[in-house]
């Protein structure tokens, strides 16, 4: 399969989890954005934002799912904010979600390697958060993109699952979960279990295509695309929700990590 077959095979699936999303989280978000202010960003993410100093400045959220993380910076003071997604049912979402808050977001239905060049240099920072660069076949790409959105001397804030995650499988039944896979594994994870990280429950989906990216995969393509490293952390919290397994146990490995880059 090439890169297009898999984002096309991913934008399916990620379209059929809209309304299952949905049932179990929709209400409830637009009830909290109708009250003003309101953010659903992590503490961690707060707290780089705001070191950052985000007051009035462009944001772009790369693979924004329904909107809520990037809403929520603008409550906290940003200016221009435009979020990017594949799944066009995600992006209908998001656009309610500002509405319902009359929150001005602009959200584009789009694959993250077709942004339209019009976005080209026009974002003091760019954010990627939980559950973005495993979806990406082509990790070198998706850097030269976010890079292309950015201003010079633009930041690009990443905050993740950490890649050693992926040796384990969630919801594993052993008592002590094992390691299941390689760090190291090339192949992409095909999976039809379905994308409710909320609920937790399966369902014959369609399939997905889920890559193992290394952390030296990953700033590498950032060093390879003039994002230079300014900040690293690397923590024992789990931002995905899906490894109770793998935190319930005494001895953890890093579980979530951010970086920020900035490009020259
Ligand atoms: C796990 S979600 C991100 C969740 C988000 N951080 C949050 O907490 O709400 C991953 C998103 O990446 C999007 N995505 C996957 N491949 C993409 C691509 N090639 N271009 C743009 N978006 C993509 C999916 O549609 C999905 O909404």
């Amino acid at each position: 399969m090439k890169r297009d077959d898999y984002t096309a095979a991913n934008r399916e699936a990620w379209n059929e989890a809209a309304p299952i999303h949905a049932r179990r989280t929709f209400d409830q978000l637009l009830a909290d954005f109708r009250r003003p202010g309101h953010s659903c960003l992590e503490a961690l993410e707060t707290e780089t934002l705001c070191k950052i100093g985000i007051a009035g400045k462009a944001v772009a959220q790369v693979c924004c799912n329904n909107g809520r993380e990037l809403l929520s910076i603008k409550n906290l003071g940003a200016g221009r904010c435009v979020g990017f997604d594949i799944s066009e049912d995600f992006i209908a979402q998001a656009r309610r979600l500002a509405e319902a808050g009359g929150i001005e977001a602009e959200f584009l239905a789009t694959d993250v390697y077709r942004i339209p060049a019009r976005f080209d240099a026009s974002f003091d920072l760019a954010i990627i958060t939980i559950g973005v660069l495993g979806w990406m076949p082509d990790l070198a790409g998706f850097f030269a993109a976010v890079a292309r959105l950015l201003k010079p001397g633009g930041l690009l804030f990443i905050h993740e699952q950490h890649p050693i995650m992926g040796m384990f499988e969630p919801g594993d039944p052993e008592p002590q979960p094992k390691l299941r896979h390689s760090y190291f594994k090339a192949d992409p994870f095909r999976d039809e279990t379905g994308l409710d990280y909320w609920g937790h429950e399966t369902y014959k989906s369609k399939p997905t295509y889920w890559f193992q990216h290394k952390l030296s995969d990953i700033i590498t393509a950032c060093l390879g695309n003039g994002l230079a490293l300014e900040a690293f952390t690397e923590r024992d919290r789990d931002i995905s929700g899906i490894f109770g397994n793998v935190t319930a146990q005494p001895i953890l490995p890093p579980l979530s990590y951010s970086l920020v880059v900035r490009k020259a």
